[in-house]
Order: structure tokens, then sequence, then C-alpha cells
């Protein structure tokens, strides 16, 4: 197949986004499985929940929080149903939830498309519906669901599509059969050439790629995935770039060594691209430039536009030629549009300081024949006004977040005539160059 064609059949598969009332916008929250694993309980996770209200994140839009792997008992009870761990839970499972509800938290589940969890708790695999009653009693209204022990080929008889079509089928039957909304569906699945193709159909987002590492690496691979598939971005349908790991410094994880520059490099590109915005790394103790990035009013309100829900785009590569896959040097400047002016994004891949370039031309949503005024929304100052084109440095690793809102005529008298001068011509016929 054709690049046109792949791209074609993208294009079409993404036109049938599940719109069921439920995750028009990126969700928005706290995991606990990045920085917990395993080893969390409704104390520490409510410490967690606690430092989200301190820190002004819940009131920065952080409303949801994700108990992830192991919240139950390995076994079902007689009757089939999960079972809260009650040592971890002592209080219950309601009683966890309504305590996040009363700080402004809802409560988001973690389940699984198997035999059993990828830690080996109960999988929902011929439970669907049953565990949907469990986790909507015990106040749950979000679903992460994951791929680990599916059963054989021979089984299921379906393919991934339809394995996960079992859960999204059943949501629709529970909400049909309580009166309540539908769970909003998060697919955490990580093959993702087809996850777009077919996540839409099921589902409110969709993992793109294998788990995040706390190092830059796997920040700018992620980027480079997400350059191919941004277009399967609008409401109701989300590219999941997975758990953030802003503020992941090494100080609270050894393995982490993010710095402050890929921190925000990070962020700008999980908001910008209308990633859900799950926060992953422990709060209690988090820096103030943790918080200071994770609570970028001006990068969250275009992650959360209520009128326009699509991403940004990349219009030039930079460091390799257009459309060429570089885990290590994504594409490095892209924009879109917002309520609040054309977005840019530019990003300087290299490990090195380097100057950045662009004409505002090559971005669509600019008027050519117009200036801009320019909003840095790092610095949160209103910069110069740009005229055709903008430059400025970038450290290594680090990225430039501008919004553009329209000043004007440019000024008189500008060589060439058009930002594409060999397109534009004098009323006699003759191009402008010759
Ligand atoms: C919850 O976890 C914390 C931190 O690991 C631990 O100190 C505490 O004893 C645990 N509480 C319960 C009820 O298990
Ligand atoms: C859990 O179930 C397994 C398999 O049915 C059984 O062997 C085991 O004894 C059960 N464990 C508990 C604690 O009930
Ligand atoms: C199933 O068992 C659980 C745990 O023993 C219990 O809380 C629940 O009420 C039972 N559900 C039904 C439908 O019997
Ligand atoms: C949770 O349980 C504790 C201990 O019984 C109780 O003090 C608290 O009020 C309960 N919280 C909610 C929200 O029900
Ligand atoms: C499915 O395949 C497995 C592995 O070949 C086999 O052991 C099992 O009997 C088959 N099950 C069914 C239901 O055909
Ligand atoms: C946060 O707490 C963890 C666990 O106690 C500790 O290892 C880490 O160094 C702390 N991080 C910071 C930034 O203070
Ligand atoms: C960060 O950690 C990763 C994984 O351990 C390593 O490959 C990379 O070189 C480290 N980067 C820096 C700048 O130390
Ligand atoms: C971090 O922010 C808090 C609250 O704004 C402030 O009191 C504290 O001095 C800051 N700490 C540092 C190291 O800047
Ligand atoms: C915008 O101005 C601020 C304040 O002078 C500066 O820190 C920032 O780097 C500027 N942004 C750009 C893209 O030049
Ligand atoms: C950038 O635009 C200015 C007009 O504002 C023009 O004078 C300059 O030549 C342009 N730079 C490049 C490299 O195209
Ligand atoms: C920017 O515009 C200038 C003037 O039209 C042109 O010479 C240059 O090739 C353009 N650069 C890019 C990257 O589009
Ligand atoms: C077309 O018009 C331009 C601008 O007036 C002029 O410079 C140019 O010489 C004209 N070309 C011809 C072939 O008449």
């Amino acid at each position: 197949m054709s690049r046109y064609a792949i791209l074609t059949t993208l294009l079409l598969g993404t036109g049938s986004a599940l719109n069921n009332g439920v995750g028009k916008l990126p969700k928005m929250g706290y995991d606990t499985f990045n920085a917990f694993a395993c080893n969390y309980n409704a104390t520490s996770a409510l410490a967690q929940a606690q430092a989200m209200v301190d820190s002004g994140l819940v009131e920065a839009g952080y409303n949801s929080m994700i108990l992830d792997d192991c919240y139950t008992l390995k076994n079902r009870s007689s009757n089939g149903t999960m079972v809260a761990d009650p040592s971890k839970f002592p209080n219950g499972m309601k009683n966890f939830t309504a305590t996040l509800k009363s700080m402004g938290i809802s409560a988001n589940a973690y389940g699984d498309n198997g035999y059993e969890t990828c830690a080996g708790y109960p999988g929902s695999y011929g439970h669907e519906v049953q565990d949907l009653l469990t986790w909507q009693d015990w106040g749950f209204n979000y679903l992460k669901y994951d791929n680990c022990y599916i059963p054989f080929d021979n089984i299921t008889q379906q393919n991934m599509y339809g394995r996960y079509q079992r859960m999204s089928n059943a949501i629709a039957e529970v909400s049909a059969m309580t009166g309540q909304p539908p769970f909003e569906f998060s697919l955490c699945e990580w093959g993702w050439e087809q996850v777009y193709l077919w996540g839409p159909r099921i589902a409110q987002a969709w993992r793109i790629n294998g788990d995040i590492k706390p190092w830059w690496s796997s920040i700018a691979s992620i980027i480079d995935q997400a350059s191919f598939s941004y277009f399967a971005n609008n409401f109701y349908s989300h590219n999941d770039m997975d758990i953030m790991e802003v503020g992941n410094t090494g100080q609270g994880n050894p393995v982490g060594n993010l710095t402050y520059d890929e921190a925000k490099s990070h962020f700008t590109a999980w908001t910008l691209l209308k990633s859900p915005l799950i926060i992953g790394t422990d709060l209690t103790n988090a820096t103030n430039e943790t918080i200071e990035i994770l609570g970028n009013k001006d990068l969250i309100k275009i992650n959360q536009d209520p009128n326009v829900g699509e991403s940004i785009a990349p219009f030039r590569w930079g460091v390799n030629p257009d459309f060429t896959s570089n885990a290590s040097h994504p594409a490095e400047y892209w924009s879109g549009n917002s309520s609040y002016g054309v977005v840019f994004m530019v990003l300087n891949t290299q490990d090195t300081e380097a100057q950045m370039f662009f004409n505002l031309t090559e971005s669509w949503a600019i008027q050519a024949g117009r200036q801009y005024s320019v909003y840095d929304m790092w610095s949160h100052t209103q910069n110069r006004t740009a005229v055709r084109n903008m430059t400025f440095s970038l450290p290594a690793h680090g990225v430039a977040a501008l919004l553009l809102n329209d000043a004007g005529e440019e000024p008189d008298g500008l060589f060439p005539y058009c930002g594409f001068f060999y397109q534009c011509a004098f009323p006699n016929g003759t191009y402008s160059t010759n």
C-alpha cells in the first residue's frame, strides 16, 4: 500500500469515533502504577489525592484517579464477583471512592481483557457485565482495560478488535440496564499500528505505544509515533501517549533522569497532541518545578479546548526529511488550531542548543499577508509581533509553546511579496521573482 492509501484508510477509520456522550475531552487524572506498581493502599493513594488538592492540581483539572492493577484479592468470591482487598482497603472500596469524591476526584478502574490482569489479579474475560456492575457499585465510571493473559484464538475466535469489543458492548449493555451513563473506555493495548484503526470505533482513548520510561529516548520515540497518528485525535477520540513521567528526575525514582527542559517538552507534546493527561509520579514530595509544569494552565486549556478537538500536527520534521520516522529525532515543527489562537510547538530534538526557524505560512492555520502577536505559553508573556517568520534558540531537548493571534496586515514593502514566492504573480502573469 502506498503511504497515501494508508493515510486515507486511517482517516476513514477515524470517521467512526465512538460518541456515546462520555469522554469528549482528554481525561485528566492520576494513575497509581508507574510510581507504586502494586505497593499502594487506600492510605497511600489518598495521600496522592491530598497532594493533588494541596498543590492546586485538582483545581487545574486533574479530577480523577485510576486505581491501577492490584486492588482486589487474587480470587473472586464464590458467586464470581471481584473482592476489594480488605488489607489495602480496610474501610471498603465504596468508602475509598467516596473519600476521593469528597476531594473533587472521581474514581477510575483498571481491568483486563483476559483471564488475569498483568499482575495476576482477576481478569474480566467472561465476566464483563458482572465486573462493570461491581465497579459501578463501588463508585467507578471509567475503565482502563489491559491486555494480559488473553485466551487462545480457538476460544475467543476473535481478533484483538473483537476481543476488546466484548467489553465495549458490555458497557453499552450495563448503561442500558442501569440507566447510568456508559463507562468511559480507555484501551491499554499497544499494537499502535492497528489501535488507531479500530480503537475509535469502540472506545474514547487507546494507547499508541509501549510503556513510557522516564528518560528522553522514550519521550522522543512516543512523539515520533504520535507524528504519524495525530489525525486520530478529536472529540471522544484520543491517542493515549501513556502515563506522564513529568517530575521523574531520578530523585523519586532512581531510574528516571528527565531534565527540566525535557519534562517541559514531554508535557507540551502530551497537552497539545490532546493526549489524556495522567500523572504518574509521586506527588507527595514533588518539586515546585514539577507542579509548575503539570499545572501549566495555558497548555491545559488547549488540551481541554471545548470547541476544537483536533491536535497539532507536524508541518516540517526538521532534522530529518518530512515523513521520516526517527525515534531520536521526531518532527520538530508543529502547529494547529485552537479557540485561543494558532498553536505552535517547536521542539529541539538535538542534544545541544540549536537555532530554530520557521516561516509562519508553513502552518496551514496561518493567514498569509497578516502579522501575528506571539504569546509564550511557558514564560506566560506576550512577546514580539511575528512578521513572516520566527527564529529563536532552544536548549537541548527544549521546547517552545506559542499562541499566535492576528495583529493586522503585514507591513508594506516586504520582499519576496509572498510567503510561497514561487506561487504568486503580477496581474500581467509574470511571477514576482522573474
Ligand atoms: C499502607 O501503605 C503504607 C505505605 O506503604 C503503609 O505504611 C501502611 O501501613 C499501609 N496501610 C495499610 C492499612 O496497609
Ligand atoms: C484461589 O483459587 C485457587 C484456584 O481455584 C485455589 O487453589 C486457592 O486455594 C484459592 N485461594 C484462596 C486464598 O482461596
Ligand atoms: C457475591 O459475593 C460477594 C462477596 O462475598 C458479596 O458481597 C455479594 O453481595 C455477592 N453478590 C451476589 C449477587 O450474591
Ligand atoms: C470512611 O470510613 C471511615 C472509617 O470508618 C470513616 O471515618 C469515614 O467517614 C468514611 N468516609 C466516607 C466518605 O464514607
Ligand atoms: C485450543 O488450542 C489449545 C492449544 O492447541 C488446545 O489445547 C485446546 O484443546 C483447544 N481448545 C479448543 C476449545 O479447541
Ligand atoms: C520522594 O520520596 C521518595 C520516597 O521516599 C524518595 O526516594 C525521593 O528521593 C523523594 N523525592 C524528592 C524529589 O524529594
Ligand atoms: C537516562 O537513563 C537511560 C536509561 O537508564 C540511559 O539510557 C540514558 O543514557 C540516561 N540519560 C542521561 C542523560 O543520563
Ligand atoms: C515552593 O513553593 C511553595 C509554595 O508556593 C513556597 O512556599 C516554597 O518556598 C517554594 N520552594 C522553593 C524551593 O522554591
Ligand atoms: C518570550 O519572552 C520571554 C520573556 O522575555 C522569554 O523568556 C521567552 O524565551 C520568549 N519566547 C520566545 C519564543 O522567544
Ligand atoms: C524573515 O522575515 C523578514 C520580514 O519580517 C525578512 O526580512 C527576512 O528575510 C525573513 N527571513 C528569512 C530567513 O526568510
Ligand atoms: C522561508 O521563506 C523564505 C522566503 O520566502 C524562503 O526563502 C525559505 O525557503 C523559507 N523556508 C522554509 C523552511 O520554508
Ligand atoms: C509585469 O508587471 C510587473 C509589475 O508591474 C513588472 O515589473 C513586469 O515588468 C511586468 N512584466 C511584463 C512582461 O510586462
